[in-house]
C-alpha cells in the first residue's frame, strides 16, 4: 500500500517505522513543511499531527487540489472521531480514525506495535484501509459502533501517562531508599512491562499482586509511615493506588474478610490525616528537606498529589467497588 504521512512527530515516525518493515511504500512529511506543492500520489494519508491542527489542515489539504480522489485520510487522535476530517471529506474518497493504543515517547525510541490495538472507524473505504494498515503494523485494529472518544481516550491516557507519572513517582521512592538514580528506570521498566503482561493475559483482578492482595495491612501502615517521613507529598497517591486496590483484592479473595476491613480502616485514618494535613498546610507547606530535593516536592506535582483529597478518594473507592465489591 503507498502511505503519505503529514506529521513527523512520535506517531508519525513510529508507524512510518512499522509500515516500512512491512514493505508498505512510505512517504514522511513534518507537517511544518506545509503540504506539498505536487500531487500525494497514496492511498492513504495520515494526518499525524496535533489534534489542533486538524481542522486548518483538512481545509488546506481540500483546497490544494493535492490529494487524489481515491486516496483516504485518517487521523491518530484517540479522543475524536473522523468528523474531525469533515473540510476533507469532499476531496477524498473517505476519512476515518486510525488510532493505535499504544505509548510513543520518543522520535527515535519506537514502542513494539505488536498485539496492539487500533481503533479504527469512519467511512467504510477508509476504515477499511486503515484496518489493512494496523494488521501490516502488527496491530490488531478494532471498531466500537457506540464509543465515547472522549471516555476512551481517558482510559488510555489515564493508564499510559497515569502509569508513566506512577513510575517517576516511585523512581523518587526508590531514590530516597537508597537506590542510584540512573537505576530507578531500569529497574521499574521491567516492572511494569510484567504488570503488562499480567493485565493482557490475565485481567482483572487476577492481574493484582501485593501486599493490598494479601490483605497484610501492618504492611501498608509501615510504608505509610515511611512515605510520610521520607516523601510525604506522595502518600495521597499511593493511599488512592491502595484504595483502587482493595475491591479488587476482596474479589480475589487470598486472605480472611477482616484482613481487607483492617487495611480500609489504615487506608481511612492515612485519608483522614491527610485531608487534615491539606488544611493546614495551606498557608505553611512542611515538607522534608529531602522530598524537597527530589523534585516532588514542588511546582505541578506537588500541586497535583495534593489535589487528591479525602472525598475525591472515597468517590474514585466506590466506582471501583461497585465493580468488585
Ligand atoms: N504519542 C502517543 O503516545 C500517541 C498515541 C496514540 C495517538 N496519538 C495521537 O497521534 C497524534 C500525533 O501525536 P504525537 O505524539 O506524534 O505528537 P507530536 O510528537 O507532538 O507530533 C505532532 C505534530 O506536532 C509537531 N511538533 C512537534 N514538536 C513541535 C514543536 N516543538 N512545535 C511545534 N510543532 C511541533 C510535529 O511537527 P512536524 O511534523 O513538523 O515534525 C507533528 O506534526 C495526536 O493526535 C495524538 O493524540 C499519540
Amino acid at each position: 500500500m503507498k502511505v503519505f504521512i503529514l506529521g513527523a512527530g512520535k506517531v508519525g515516525r513510529g508507524l512510518a517505522r512499522g509500515l516500512r518493515a512491512h514493505g508498505d511504500s512510505v512517504t514522511l512529511r513534518p507537517a511544518r513543511r506545509g503540504i506539498p506543492k505536487q500531487r500525494i500520489d497514496a492511498d492513504v494519508v495520515i494526518l499525524s499531527v496535533r489534534e489542533k491542527q486538524l481542522g486548518v489542515l483538512c481545509t488546506d489539504l481540500a483546497s490544494s487540489g493535492v490529494l487524489k480522489k481515491t486516496a483516504v485520510v485518517v487521523h491518530n487522535a484517540g479522543s475524536l472521531t473522523a468528523d474531525a476530517l469533515a473540510g476533507v471529506r469532499g476531496a477524498c474518497a473517505g476519512v476515518a480514525q486510525m488510532h493505535p493504543m499504544i505509548s510513543f515517547a520518543s522520535t527515535t525510541f519506537f514502542p513494539s506495535l505488536t498485539r496492539g490495538q487500533c481503533h479504527v472507524k469512519g467511512d467504510a473505504v477508509a476504515e477499511k484501509r486503515a484496518r489493512v494498515l494496523a494488521k501490516h503494523l502488527g496491530m490488531t485494529p478494532r471498531t466500537f459502533p457506540k464509543l465515547d472518544t472522549v471516555g476512551y481516550h481517558a482510559a488510555a491516557g489515564l493508564v499510559a501517562n497515569g502509569a508513566a507519572a506512577l513510575a517517576a513517582i516511585g523512581a523518587e521512592l526508590l531514590v530516597v531508599s537508597g537506590v542510584p538514580r540512573a537505576d530507578a528506570p531500569k529497574m521499574l521498566g521491567p516492572l511494569l512491562r510484567s504488570v503488562a503482561e499480567n493485565v493482557e493475559a490475565l485481567g482483572f483482578p487476577d492481574a493484582l499482586t501485593g501486599p493490598v492482595r494479601r490483605g497484610d495491612a501492618g504492611a501498608i501502615e509501615r510504608q505509610i509511615g515511611l512515605l510520610r517521613e521520607k516523601l510525604p507529598d506522595a502518600v495521597p497517591l499511593f493511599v488512592a493506588s491502595a484504595w483502587a486496590q482493595l475491591p479488587l483484592a476482596r474479589a480475589l479473595g487470598d486472605a480472611p474478610a477482616e484482613s481487607f476491613d483492617a487495611m480500609a480502616r489504615v487506608l481511612s485514618a492515612a485519608m483522614q490525616s491527610g485531608a487534615r494535613s491539606e488544611k493546614g498546610d495551606s498557608s505553611k507547606p512542611s515538607r522534608s528537606g529531602r522530598a524537597r530535593r527530589s523534585g516532588l516536592g514542588g511546582g505541578a506535582p506537588r500541586h497535583g498529589v495534593r489535589a487528591l483529597t479525602a472525598d475525591r478518594l472515597t468517590r474514585s473507592r466506590h466506582v471501583i467497588a461497585a465493580t468488585y465489591g
